[in-house]
């Protein structure tokens, strides 16, 4: 059951063990059965038009998507975001997931590791190196608790589920409307720079579902970031998914910002024009938003929701249906915009909508 404003006061503090085992297991409840996703915003890819081309001159077969990623390579430019760990129905996710992504060599991330740091004992219920031994793991911490530890301590999370790189998750706006989230965001761009400087592994700026902007960009560029997952406005809305599990008060303030955030293609975009590598991410749903993405210069195209929804109701079978559904989207795509690789799909002539132009031209 999700929880509601009816539930008694639960005992203890959120950021004790006891606390952030609930919220994990809250967060995967509320996105599996609630309606979290924004309802205005749009990611914009729908204003990403690919030029049709009625004489591809491709076949299916020579369509070439391999992709690579952190040292490893993909067979196709996919990912599933990072989302959970620190509990036992976590755990079950997160191998479940990881054992797909390895069947079709694609990325894959866990969620928030900062359970591991209260208690070290729970590292099983993220590792799945096991189960994925060929594919590009992403570990990931929160940079406002990134800020607070050496970066040593951070290296040893990364290395207790032999990670290939390390997603640090900005989340202002999800804090803010969390009971007991944090209020104490500087430091944040310093923490970047030594963890570029120091942590010996990619470091990926990881956004939650609100995007990012030239602002934003242009501070991960000054601390010499190169890869930028954008998770984008117009999926999953954390500031939706904190609302619906807060207090009144807190309530109220979710329900004003439900619709805050960049768009994921302007998100992309605004990364591209600076020259590091976007992750797209942020209410990404099948084949086409995915090639719409890479045709805006994504590395990879990678999604949360989609996957956890499948999963939860239909197992790994579902999970990897649904990516089949995807990667035939993709071909698709490529095959009527005449591109034979990704790289090429950067290149294919396009068209702009009007609102996406609004979110990029200054
Ligand atoms: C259940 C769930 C838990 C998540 N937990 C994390 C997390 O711990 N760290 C993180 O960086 N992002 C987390 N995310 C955000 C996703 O990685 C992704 O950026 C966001 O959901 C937008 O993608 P979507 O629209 O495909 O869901 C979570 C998402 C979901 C659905």
């Amino acid at each position: 059951m999700s929880p509601s404003n009816n539930d008694p006061p639960r005992p203890g503090h959120p950021n004790d063990e006891e606390g952030i085992r609930r919220r994990k297991v809250d967060h995967i409840d509320i996105c599996t059965r609630e309606q979290v996703e924004y309802r205005l915003k749009t990611t914009l890819l729908e204003e990403v038009h690919l030029m049709h081309r009625s004489l591809p001159e491709l076949s299916m077969g020579e369509l070439d998507l391999s992709t690579p990623f952190v040292g490893r390579t993909l067979k196709a430019p996919f990912c599933v975001s990072g989302m959970t760990g620190g509990a036992e129905q976590a755990r079950r996710i997160n191998r479940q997931l990881a054992a797909v992504a390895q069947e079709v060599g694609v990325a894959f991330g866990v969620g928030s590791q900062r359970a591991m740091l209260v208690d070290p004992s729970l590292v099983d219920t993220y590792a799945v190196r096991d189960v994925a031994p060929d594919i590009p793991l992403l570990a990931n911490i929160g940079v406002v608790q990134a800020a607070r530890m050496p970066t040593r301590a951070i290296r040893a999370l990364v290395d207790a589920i032999d990670a290939d790189a390390l997603c640090v998750h900005m989340n202002p706006a999800q804090e803010l409307i969390q009971a007991g989230g944090d209020r104490d965001f500087r430091g944040g761009v310093d923490t970047f720079k030594r963890l570029v400087d120091e942590l010996g592994l990619p470091v990926i700026a990881k956004e939650t579902g609100c995007g990012v902007g030239p602002e934003t960009i242009a501070q991960l560029v000054g601390a010499g970031v190169e890869i930028v997952d954008v998770s984008g406005a117009g999926g999953t809305t954390w500031v939706g998914v904190e609302a619906l599990r807060a207090d009144p008060a807190r309530q109220i303030i979710g329900e004003d910002f439900w619709e805050w955030g960049v768009p994921t293609a302007a998100s992309i975009i605004h990364t591209r024009r600076a020259g590091l590598i976007p992750i797209a991410s942020g209410g990404l749903r099948d084949g086409h938003d995915a090639a719409r993405a890479i045709a805006l210069g994504a590395r990879l195209a990678s999604m949360a929701l989609p996957f956890l929804r499948a999963v939860q109701a239909g197992g790994p079978e579902a999970a990897l249906a649904f990516y089949g559904r995807a990667l035939d989207g993709l071909k698709t795509a490529m095959i009527l915009s005449g591109a034979r690789t990704p790289a090429a799909l950067a290149l294919a002539p396009r068209r702009l909508g009007p609102n996406l132009r609004l979110w990029i031209d200054p």
